[in-house]
């Protein structure tokens, strides 16, 4: 595969040429980072962008014979309403280029079309919007469950999905469950190396060695967990090679979401330590609730995490049931917990077809729910909306004291 990891955008594929866009998505499907859209234009409006209300990273235009209305309806947009361009066509017209500058084009690509200038024109957009925000936040969270069976792997699977697809940012999900996670499976993907052959070798590696050990979906999202050539680890695995690890990953994604058993030998304790967020998954029960409570006077007062740090996640919320989300916030101490509804039917689908919920359950009420999650957990979400993040991780701001 070509070098295209790294690029991570959401593209508006636009012609009037249904043949056009067919393979301009089939070449352009092979790098996993690129989200695609297409919009194929039949008659009326010449605006490309006419009614797209989810404006893309960037736009790639094929001049089709209207290329003068087409490109003028662009010019006429506000430059917040306009994504950087690519436009496809003759470039000899000298008409056309001038009008296409006026629309904001940032290359002009002839035909045929050489598909190493169309992944150029794309990395210098993407360098450029990654440089135009040096100080974005890059955030680690640990989903930690207070039993087993709650929720905690497939909330981090979907919250991770949904950052990766929805909100675009390069992520990778670690499965630190080092015996018997299986988050590949969760994506339909079988790797070959894994977690355990990078804590191996992770002195040699770089960010570009890394590359060689994650799984990568076809949502862009990365996955460090169980591969085949990974073997039981019976003695453990070196806190010095984890926290190399961590940082190598740290250095190329904007959010680190990581999977964690509920054992809190020294790794656990490293990662938590770590984290910027805690997620602690809980269910509506008696016994759920009573290792959730021993969990946070552990996480409070031994690892000295601060209330504001931690999320209390209730799963397969039902609010018929006797525990209320009251009694939780109550019981442990904590803020309005997030909750997620039960959705037997949608969860079991997206877990046995390997499909994240996103693309398997969509309108679900467990999906929005996640997506909410995902929102919360968005570092620029964060400093932009302080209102939102006062009421959502915040919402646990004010636990008893341990
Ligand atoms: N919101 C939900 N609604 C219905 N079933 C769920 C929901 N969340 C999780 N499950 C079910 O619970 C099972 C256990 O979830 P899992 O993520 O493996 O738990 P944990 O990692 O906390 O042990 C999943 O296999 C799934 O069938
Ligand atoms: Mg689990």
């Amino acid at each position: 595969m070509a070098d295209s990891t790294e690029i991570r955008l959401k593209l508006l594929l636009v012609s009037r040429r249904k043949e056009i866009l067919d393979s301009l998505q089939s070449l352009l499907r092979r790098y996993p980072g690129l989200t695609l859209d297409r919009k194929l234009v039949v008659n009326g409006h010449t605006d490309p962008l006419h009614e797209v209300t989810d404006l893309p990273d960037v736009l790639v235009l094929h001049l089709g014979e209207t290329w003068r209305a087409e490109l003028e309806g662009l010019a006429g947009r506000s430059a917040d309403r306009r994504p950087p361009l690519i436009v496809i066509g003759s470039t000899q017209d000298a008409a056309a280029m001038r009008l296409a500058m006026q629309a904001g084009a940032r290359d002009l690509l002839p035909v045929p079309l050489v598909e190493a200038d169309l992944i150029a024109a794309l990395r210098r957009i993407d360098r450029d919007r990654q440089t135009a925000n040096p100080d974005r936040k890059r955030t680690t969270t640990v989903f930690i469950n207070a039993k087993g069976g709650c929720g905690g792997t497939f909330l981090a699977c979907n919250a991770a999905h949904a950052l990766a697809s929805r909100f675009r940012k390069r992520v990778v999900l670690v499965d630190l469950d080092l015996q018997f996670g299986a988050i590949p499976v969760y994506f339909d993907l079988f790797p070959g190396r894994g977690l355990l052959q990078a804590l191996q070798n992770v002195d040699e590696l770089d960010e570009t060695a890394l590359e060689g050990y994650l799984a990568r979906h076809q949502s862009g999202l990365s996955v460090l967990g169980q591969g085949a050539q990974d073997t039981l680890p019976l003695g453990g695995v070196s806190l010095d090679a984890v926290k190399k690890l961590m940082m190598l990953l740290e250095q190329s994604h904007d959010h680190i979401l990581i999977d964690l058993p509920r054992h809190l030998n020294a790794l656990a304790c490293h990662v938590i330590e770590r984290a910027d967020h805690i997620a602690l998954v809980v269910q509506q029960s008696v016994t759920v609730l009573r290792d959730a409570g021993r969990l946070t006077t552990c996480l409070r007062r031994d690892l000295a995490v601060s209330a504001d740090r931690i999320a209390t996640v209730v799963n397969r919320y039902d609010r018929r049931s006797a525990i209320s989300a009251e009694d939780i916030r109550s019981t442990l101490g904590c803020g309005e917990p997030i909750l997620v509804p039960n959705d037997y039917r949608n969860v079991e689908e997206s877990i046995t077809t390997g499909q994240p919920l996103m693309s398997h359950g969509r309108a679900a009420a467990v999906n929005k729910a996640i997506q909410g999650l995902a929102k919360q957990l968005d570092g620029d979400a964060f400093e932009e909306r302080r209102g939102l993040l006062a009421r959502a991780f915040s919402r646990v701001a004010k636990p008893k004291s341990p």
